[in-house]
């Protein structure tokens, strides 16, 4: 969702802004714009579309100047166009702001300041804050202590950046949705995320919700919710540049699934000696999560009910506070980013009444890390495309090394790090992937099925293919589809059967000869022979441990789901309609 960038310093302020919108791209976005203040002046180009296209009708180059704000806005209140699009100024453009979240008090505060003589020109709900800005700086000369008043009449959500004509200085505030700072040498940096700064600096700052900051080229001053001068944690970023950039590949998609091999590695080192303190002995955990994530949890409650008999309520981040008992002990949550607002929001619920937190994510510092009482970092890397795939793979290598360790598998741990071998030996064979895509080419409806540690792999695949191609993907449990979905099985549907040779097969292949006399057009991914001959259209698996197959399986369904989306001419780094990290409920 929106992306945010701010730079004071001795750069052009246009360059940096410029190349931190395309590296901030993957958060999703509709129209795109910057600010730039050069000889006390600001001015601007935004409009709606690609920033590449923006920048090749305007020249963001054009704009001088050593401090500006840019971003890039993913439509909340108003349409997409030129106008809605940030930054956005007050009556007279001498204050301008970007914005990421929602101001929900902003009907009423856009009233008193038409009331006030106000012209607002969008219809957004960040155009407010440029024209509070201006209001209250009428009553001091003190530009921080303006911007801070105007930030007092806002509720809702937000990360805020602006300018004031004449100052040298950037204003910023966060609640709620993710700010950091980045420390130069004679310069500073915001930005939503962390990939926007790698190219300058890897000391950051994480603002935390309430605080309020000013930005000098010489430094920062951070002013918590209580009015005090406030030190937060300086950390040191582990990622370089080069994690967030290409490599060579046509796309981040591609290059994300080729890292896993190498990514598995980190992942399976990870440290969960914290989340094991909080759940050994636990009779039951409560699992947040959203989306892909969510699929990890669900192998996490597989593997966690069978081993060790511990109920495992495995709750999507927008339904807890309907599900919760208020009598959660240990909350685990699981999140790529740690700023999924929905998974945040539960884990906030969570805590008002007493319950641990366990965070299984991918961004040190995040705000899910920092609300948490264990961390465990998946080490997954920089994950740029839109949707998640090395993410995946490692949370739930991560989350099978905690309930194998906990249930005391010693072997079986072992055996998961023969994985990073396996996964290579997959993707080396993408050729033959490839040659399967070009063969569903022009079907439009996809089932993926599986049992047990298949069914949340099946789940995945899914999702995976929905979101990059647009074609219709759903998952079932292998033996849901008699219940149902059989209805809707005919020639042209291809059914994707998930099928490892472990106690789930005999079962798998009576669903796959049940689809195959309804016609349907099979896929079977397999280390059986038996599967795998029930289908011309197949994909030879390694043999693996049944655990293992989420992990193992999702490897050519992301593939599949790649090559589809190219061969439609889709872009699977930034599908349509869809943000990186979903920063709103
Ligand atoms: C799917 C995808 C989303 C995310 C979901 C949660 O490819 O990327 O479904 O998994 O938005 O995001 P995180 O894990 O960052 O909380």
């Amino acid at each position: 969702m929106c992306g945010i960038i701010g730079y004071i310093g001795y750069r052009k302020a246009s360059e940096v802004l410029y190349s931190g919108l395309r590296t901030l791209e993957y958060r999703g976005y509709d129209s795109a714009g910057i600010a730039t203040l050069d000889g006390g002046k600001i001015s601007l180009i935004k409009d709606e579309g690609r920033i590449e296209q923006i920048h090749s009708k305007h020249n963001f180059f054009r704009l001088a100047g050593k401090i500006g704000i840019g971003h890039t806005r993913w439509a909340t209140h108003g349409g997409v166009s030129q106008k809605n699009a940030h930054p956005h100024t007050d009556c007279k453009g001498r204050f301008c702001v970007v914005h990421n979240g929602v101001i929900e008090n902003f009907d009423e505060l856009r009233m008193s300041l038409i009331a006030q003589g106000h012209k607002l020109s969008s219809e957004t709900d960040t155009e407010v804050v440029a024209h509070l800005f201006e209001e209250e700086a009428k009553k001091t000369k003190d530009a921080s202590e303006a911007f801070s008043k105007a930030v007092s009449k806002l509720s809702g959500s937000w990360s805020l950046v602006a300018m004031r004509e004449g100052e040298q200085a950037i204003y910023v505030s966060r609640n709620g949705s993710p700010l950091v700072l980045g420390i130069g040498s004679g310069e500073m940096f915001c930005a939503s995320d962390i990939p926007a700064l790698l190219p300058y600096t890897k000391e950051v700052v994480f603002l935390e919700d309430g605080d309020r900051a000013i930005l000098t080229k010489n430094g920062y001053l951070i002013v918590g919710k209580d009015g005090k001068r406030q030190n937060r944690k300086v950390h040191t970023i582990s990622w370089t540049a080069n994690m967030a950039e290409k490599g060579g590949y046509p796309h981040f998609m591609l290059k994300e699934i080729a890292e896993q091999e190498e990514k598995m590695r980190e992942a399976l080192a990870c440290d969960v000696s914290g989340a094991i303190r909080l759940l050994r002995n636990r009779k039951q955990l409560t699992v947040v999560a959203c989306g892909t994530s969510y699929y990890a949890g669900l192998v996490l409650k597989t593997a966690m009910q069978c081993w060790l008999g511990l109920c495992v309520d495995v709750i999507l981040g927008s339904e807890f506070a309907y599900m919760r008992t208020g009598k959660e002990k240990v909350v685990l949550a699981i999140s790529q980013s740690g700023e999924t607002a929905d998974t945040l929001s539960a884990v906030r619920l969570a805590k008002k009444s007493g319950a641990k937190v366990i965070a299984v994510t991918n961004v040190a510092g995040s705000s899910l890390y920092r609300e948490a009482d264990a961390n465990v970092m998946i080490g997954a890397g920089p994950e740029i495309a839109v949707v998640a795939t090395k993410s995946f793979t490692c949370q739930v290598a991560a989350l099978l090394k905690i309930a194998l360790l906990l249930s005391g598998r010693k072997a079986e741990l072992a055996r998961l790090h023969a994985l990073p071998e396996l996964i290579g030996g997959v993707i080396r064979r993408s050729a033959e992937i490839q040659k399967i895509a070009k063969k569903l080419s022009g079907r439009r409806d996809f089932f993926f099925i599986g049992r047990s540690f298949a069914f949340p792999a099946a789940l995945e695949g899914a999702l995976k293919l929905k979101e990059i191609t647009y074609l219709h993907a759903e998952a079932y449990a292998a033996g849901e589809l008699k219940h149902g979905p059989l209805s809707l099985l005919e020639k042209d549907v291809v059914v994707l059967a998930l099928a490892p040779s472990d106690g789930t097969l005999p079962k798998t292949i009576s669903n796959i000869e049940e689809c195959k006399a309804r016609n349907a057009t099979l896929m079977v991914l397999s280390d059986s022979k038996d599967a795998l001959s029930k289908s011309e259209l197949h994909f030879r698996m390694p043999s693996c441990d049944p655990f293992a197959v989420p992990i193992l399986y999702a490897i050519p369904l992301q593939l599949l789901s790649y090559y589809m989306a190219v061969g439609l001419g889709r872009d699977p780094d930034k599908p349509r309609n869809l943000a990186k990290s979903v920063t709103v409920e």
